[in-house]
């Protein structure tokens, strides 16, 4: 191990700070003095922090000494061979992870319940979706994991492919059995990518599923400030094995990222790698116990369900992250978007997403007893106040439609609107996401079918927020401008 209470980036950002230099360099606010308002609300030290790459902070996009420092710290810290800095979340880490190992034209097998900066990654690299369709659970109406059966008979079929992509954990807290897939991935020559926008802090406490690194995936993208304390924006990438050239991976992040990457989110990234690697186990125990001690209150309430580990082993569910509370709320009459307004508007607590069916709080490090208070009490004020019936009509995500046109091409292509109603056995010209959490519904490129159409009909009645839709009350729904099949 290194020596982990080090912040060798954050240290010389202070150095520079203390130094008192006169700056002739952007960004032009010049230590806040050209932004008073901004430098009024977040404080001096926030707007000195706020510099660009130069030889004594080192440069972003070729890293030689503070911020190379800084990065094999967290590779360390992470058990991970490399580790890259990101400042355009982990959106970015998955398609540096795409544009590295594929050329345009190669294909990758993924669940079809995947993030859409996926699919915006196969747009850029010209890659084509082999689709698993992952496990639903219906007693929920949520997609969870895939089984390895699925993942194995997709390899089978498709040895050319390059990489399985796989999610760890979902937003609700599912994960695959990574270790085996991984397993099967290599012995068949393909490498496994990992999406852990959600698992940060899974790699510091071992009461958490396994880790990507952990399970010998080759790369990995980590959302440091969705669970591991650090700023909004900066994830990490990070390489597992040796099959992936660090200088690849190098080439792709700096096609698609910044030349002025922000001092702020790097630093934030140092210090809270410094914080997981020495106090992340202490800190975690106490999220755990906040998390189990919240969930269990919830399941006294009559008509909420707080799913957890009692799911392991059904419905695509190999192993369970127990701080993703997500709560499902039918059987007290109201959808998850009506919990989560209601939550917001007469009790002032903000979840992180919902649906049709449920709820999702996320329980982190910055969560205190007094929180996980307030949301059970509130919880149980509303569950006192509605009327609890047997709710047997969960609504699921429709059967993920086939995909007729490859990402980039679709994009590419002629579109026309056309009512919504009619659209059945066209071919989507856009992809529609509800957001959070980005799941799309339907991607360009693929058929339009029944069930797509009911769906977003009910989704659209609910008021639940879509994204990527040009009409975006969804009367209308463009479509590929080419002729039906
Ligand atoms: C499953 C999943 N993958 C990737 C991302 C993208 O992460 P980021 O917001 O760090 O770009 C998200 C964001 O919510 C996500 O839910």
């Amino acid at each position: 191990m290194l020596n982990q209470g080090l912040t060798p980036l954050f240290d010389a950002v202070k150095k520079y700070i203390s130094d008192n230099v006169t700056a002739f360099h952007v960004p032009g606010h010049k230590h806040g003095r050209g932004i008073c308002e901004l430098t009024g609300f977040l404080g001096e030290p926030a707007l000195n922090m706020d510099v660009n790459g130069m030889d004594d902070l080192d440069y972003y996009n070729n890293p030689t000494n503070v911020i190379k420092e800084a990065q094999n710290l967290l590779a360390d810290a992470f058990g991970a061979k490399h580790a890259f800095f990101l400042v355009n979340g982990t959106s970015g880490g998955i398609q540096t992870m795409i544009m590295s190992v594929c050329k345009p034209g190669d294909k990758i097998i993924i669940p079809r319940n995947i993030h859409k900066s996926i699919i915006n990654g196969m747009i850029l690299g010209g890659v084509n979706p082999v689709y698993i369709q992952p496990e639903i659970d219906e007693r929920l109406g949520i997609a969870n994991g895939v089984t390895t059966h699925k993942v194995k008979e997709a390899i089978l079929s498709n040895p050319e492919a390059k990489a399985v992509f796989l999610i760890n954990p979902t937003y609700y807290g599912v994960t695959s059995d990574l270790k085996t897939i991984v397993d099967i991935t290599h012995k068949y020559n393909m490498l496994t990518l990992v999406d852990e926008a959600h698992g940060t802090h899974m790699y510091f406490h071992e009461e958490f599923p396994t880790t990507a690194i952990e399970s010998g995936a080759d790369m990995c993208a980590v959302s440091m400030h969705k669970t591991g304390g650090s700023l909004t924006q900066s994830s990490v990438l990070m390489i597992g094995s040796d099959k992936i050239d660090p200088e690849s991976v190098k080439q792709a992040l700096n096609l698609l990222s910044t030349s002025s990457a922000s001092y702020l989110l790097m630093c934030s990234l140092d210090i809270a790698r410094k914080q997981l690697a020495i106090e992340g186990h202490k800190l975690l125990s106490n999220t755990l116990y906040l998390a189990r001690w919240a969930r269990n209150e919830i399941n006294k309430i009559n008509g909420l369900y707080a799913f957890g580990k009692e799911m392991i082993g059904r419905y695509g569910c190999f192993d369970f992250d127990e701080t993703k509370l997500g709560i499902n709320v039918r059987s007290l009459g109201y959808t998850g978007y009506e919990m989560e307004n209601k939550l917001r508007k007469e009790y002032n607590i903000q979840v992180e997403l919902s649906d049709l069916n449920n709820v999702l709080a996320i329980v982190s490090i910055g969560d205190r007893m007094e929180d996980l208070s307030k949301l059970v009490n509130s919880l149980k004020d509303i569950a006192s106040k509605s009327n609890i019936e047997i709710y047997g009509g969960m609504i699921s995500p429709p059967k993920y439609p086939e995909s007729v046109i490859c990402p980039r091409d679709a994009f590419y292509m002629n579109k026309k609107l056309v009512r919504l109603i009619d659209s059945e056995g066209q071919l989507s010209g856009e992809t529609v996401t509800t957001y959070p959490p980005g799941i799309p519904i339907i991607c360009a490129g693929e058929m339009i079918t029944k069930e797509v159409i009911e769906y977003l009909t009910v989704l659209r009645t609910e008021k639940c927020h879509l994204q990527g839709a040009k009409d975006t009350s969804l009367g209308y729904i463009k479509v590929l401008d080419t002729p039906l099949r």
